[in-house]
């Protein structure tokens, strides 16, 4: 089996589902369900048996360390963190302590189990953590795209927290010989999505009929990749990617935040057309800017489509698509996030 952190957020829900769907090896998902943590996005393993769901902190070394000797997975995929920037700039704490010290110990727990496994399991064991392509930094418009070896320039507190863990992830393989694995990846989107990210947001206010703010003057760029295409790149990864080795992830679809912003109208026209006729581009302001706002985002995934064979399934147009389609297919699911809701399924449903 493998072990899973922050599997209730967006990308470990769409990671479990996928995996689960694939094959039939269960996964532990350890996730403290934090604000982002929503097991409504799992409800569809409710009384799997391959799906274990254990609500616990990254940081809490004593269950980690009791749960990888309980369930001796062959892998550990840490997905936990806080990601939003914003929060990030508003209350930096939890951004240290999650993504840097619970990583921290995270690794320490896994260190010490791996370093008692028997010669073949441990040959085998793989630490894969999921980062993102802000540890970076900002790119001016006529720079190349990010490569692995690009230097380390984080702007925000989320970002720099990121960079830090994935510094530590680095000297545990450097140091301990420990096999890991990192993955940067671009902007996802797409199914689960907390309404706080840009397409989302434009997405839930849209149909609520308030405004759909961008920030300065949205020419800021993002490279956009649907999330199921990150799945499936964190999967070839983990099958064959080399320990030690940093992979790139990215949709090969950079657009400026407007232009992202003015596909979500245009695709909401032509699916739920606003009752006054008007096109739904009407509801965009622009808003003051995030401050330290990174200007370029641009990854170069040539590594991991030339080594490990990886291309994304979507284009932005089919992504966006279904991703649209999916949040009007589940109103349900964006009510409970907006009212609260969602986090009383824990108790409802997992409640002892
Ligand atoms: P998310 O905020 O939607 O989910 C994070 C999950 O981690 C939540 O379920 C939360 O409850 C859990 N969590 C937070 N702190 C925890 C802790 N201390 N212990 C255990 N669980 C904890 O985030 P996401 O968008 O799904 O991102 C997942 C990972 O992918 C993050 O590491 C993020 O940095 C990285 N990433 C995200 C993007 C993106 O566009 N969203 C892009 C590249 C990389
Ligand atoms: P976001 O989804 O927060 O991801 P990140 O900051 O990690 O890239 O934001 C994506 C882009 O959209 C970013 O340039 C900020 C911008 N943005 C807006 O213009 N308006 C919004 O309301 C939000 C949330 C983001």
């Amino acid at each position: 089996m493998i072990l899973v952190t922050g599997g209730a957020g967006f990308i470990g829900a769409n990671f479990v589902l996928d995996w689960l769907a694939l094959s039939d090896e269960p996964v532990v998902n350890v996730d403290k369900l934090t604000y982002a943590g929503n097991l409504e996005n799992l409800s569809s393993l409710q009384g799997d048996a391959r799906h274990v769901f254990v609500q616990a902190d990254i940081a809490d070394g004593t269950c980690i360390s009791q749960l990888l000797s309980q369930y001796r997975p062959r892998a550990v995929l840490n997905f936990a963190a806080e990601s939003h920037v914003d929060r990030s700039i508003h209350g930096p704490e939890d951004f240290i302590q999650t993504n840097i010290v619970g990583t921290f110990r995270l690794l320490e727990a896994v260190r010490a189990h791996w370093g008692t496994l028997p010669a073949p399991e441990k040959h085998a064991f793989r630490f894969l953590h999921v980062s993102t392509d802000e540890v970076y930094g900002s790119l001016a418009a006529d720079e190349p795209a990010f490569t692995e070896t690009h230097r380390y320039e984080p702007n925000s507190p989320y970002s720099a927290s990121k960079a830090a863990s994935d510094h530590l992830v680095r000297a545990y393989h450097h140091t301990y010989g420990l096999p890991v694995l990192t993955t940067n990846c671009s902007n996802n989107y797409g199914p689960y999505h907390f309404p706080e990210k840009l397409i989302p947001l434009m997405i839930v206010n849209a149909l609520a009929g308030k405004p759909l703010p961008v920030y300065g003057d949205g020419m800021q760029v993002r490279d956009w990749l649907y999330v199921k295409d990150h799945c499936s790149a964190i999967r070839r990864v983990l099958q064959a990617g080399q320990t030690g080795e940093v992979y790139n992830i990215g949709g090969f679809n950079e657009k400026p935040n407007i232009q992202i912003v003015r596909s979500v109208c245009v695709l909401l026209d032509e699916l739920q057309p606003r009752q006054d006729g008007q096109p739904y581009s009407v509801q965009i302001s622009y808003v003051s800017d995030r401050p330290g706002h990174d200007r370029r985002y641009a990854i170069d995934a040539r590594k991991l489509e030339q080594q490990l064979g990886w291309r994304p399934a979507e284009t932005f147009e089919s992504g966006i698509r279904k991703t649209v389609q999916w949040y009007l297919e589940h109103p349900d699911w964006v009510a409970h996030v907006q009212s609260g809701a969602y986090r009383e399924w824990v108790q409802k449903h997992y409640a002892p």
